[in-house]
């Protein structure tokens, strides 16, 4: 589904990412974990495109994706939330939504771009009770939740999400992370996590991989990872 292969990513003269290879298979959650500025989010925008490498190459879906401009690389099914969430404060709950679908509209009817939103309805009900409500409105949680929601309604074979816990508030965030759950269950989309918040990241991981300094240290199930003694005593504490 996604295979990285030896990727660098660098900003000026600074090294973010050395060399990272990893992969994400269909209808699996794959966390990346790692402290600030080990090279996470670099290296997700330069799966999406929005950074390039300086080495290695990226498959997405069999292609190679080297050149292939951001948007295009939507096309191939890649939905990226980033870390700001990113979502259109001055529209409607369901203009955002709608927009989230707009490479769909010129090739699907109407009818199963609303069966897509009634599946978002399913996954995230408070969206429907906020349909008409401004975006910019909306708590951090439920713009947060809105932000996966647009994402969804791409149908994308692969979600990219960015530190999806930042800035809310505990309780909102075991909310985020029931609804990525569930979307797991699915098996529809293959997830690419990335989330400083270690434990949840690994409890709801098929597999995972610890990012330091812009290189893999350590790779193995969700499981595997919550129980190594060295992912543990420096991602763990307390969980
Ligand atoms: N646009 C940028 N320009 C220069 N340096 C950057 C830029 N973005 C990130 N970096 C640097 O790259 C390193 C990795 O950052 P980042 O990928 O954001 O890590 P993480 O998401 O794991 O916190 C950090 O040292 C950061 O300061
Ligand atoms: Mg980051």
């Amino acid at each position: 589904m996604l295979k990285v292969n030896n990727v660098g990513v660098s900003y000026g003269g600074i090294k973010a990412v050395r060399g990272v290879t990893m992969e994400l298979r269909p209808g699996e959650l794959v966390s990346l974990i790692g402290s600030n500025g080990s090279g996470k989010t670099s290296l997700l925008r330069a799966i999406s495109g929005l950074v390039d490498v300086d080495q290695g190459s990226i498959f997405i879906d069999g292609k190679d994706v080297a050149g292939v401009p951001a948007h295009e690389r939507v096309k191939l099914g890649l939905a990226h939330c980033p870390e700001a969430r990113k979502i259109f404060g001055q529209q409607s709950v369901m203009d955002n939504l709608l927009l989230g679908a707009f490479l769909r509209f010129k090739k699907e009817k109407k009818s199963e771009i609303e069966k897509t939103i009634d599946e978002v309805f399913a996954i995230f009900p408070k969206l429907k009770d906020r349909q008409t409500q401004l975006a910019g409105t909306m708590s951090g949680g439920e713009q947060q939740m809105l932000a996966i929601g647009r994402a969804l309604m791409l149908k994308p074979k692969i979600l990219i999400l960015d530190e999806p816990s930042m800035g809310l508030a505990p309780v909102v965030i075991d909310e985020v992370f029931n609804v990525i759950g569930r979307i797991k269950e699915t098996r529809q989309t293959s997830i690419l996590l990335v989330e400083q918040l270690a434990y949840r990241a690994l409890q709801l991981a098929d597999r995972a991989y610890v990012l330091e300094q812009g290189v893999v240290r350590i790779e193995g199930t969700g499981a595997e990872l919550q129980n190594s003694p060295e992912v543990r005593s420096a991602y763990l504490g307390g969980h």
